[in-house]
């Protein structure tokens, strides 16, 4: 068994926010094409702040742990400030992953990104400039 941290373990056994947000702004789906695991995330979205967000993935313990503790840090953020977020991030919140595994903190960073250029297509937004670079590079995974 890996060597994860208590945080991990507690958010795997218990994850926030799981489901289906019906009616959601923006819905992000990516998935790893080494793994196979999959993630979809659900954001609603009020005066540009994340009101409601849920996750339904189908992966390893890592991938359900992120996608868990992402949504409690995205919560009642501003789109600019989640933009900043990186899997860094994701990863000192959780105390740690092991080196095996950050590849899947990228996977609910990259279903985040593709839940929020989601929403600016939908409201007809002008996106920014680093979340059009992150989604050609999604874009392009999914062509491989
Ligand atoms: Fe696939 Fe973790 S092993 S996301």
């Amino acid at each position: 068994m890996l060597n994860y941290s208590q945080k991990v373990l507690d958010h795997f056994k218990n994850p926030r926010n799981v489901g289906k947000l019906e009616k959601a702004d923006g819905v992000g789906e990516v998935g790893n094409l080494v793994c196979g695991d999959v993630m979809r995330l659900f954001i609603r979205v009020e005066d540009e702040v994340i009101k409601e967000i849920s996750f339904e993935t189908y992966g390893c313990a890592a991938a359900i742990a992120t996608s868990s503790v992402i949504t409690e840090m995205v919560k009642g953020k501003t789109i600019s400030e989640v933009l900043k977020m990186s899997n860094k991030d994701i990863i000192d919140n959780l105390d740690g992953l092991p080196p095996i595994k950050i590849h899947c903190s990228l996977l609910s960073v990259d279903a985040l990104s593709e839940a929020i250029w989601d929403y600016y297509q939908k409201k007809g937004k002008r996106v920014p400039k680093e979340l059009k670079k992150r989604h050609e590079r999604i874009e392009k995974l999914r062509k491989i």
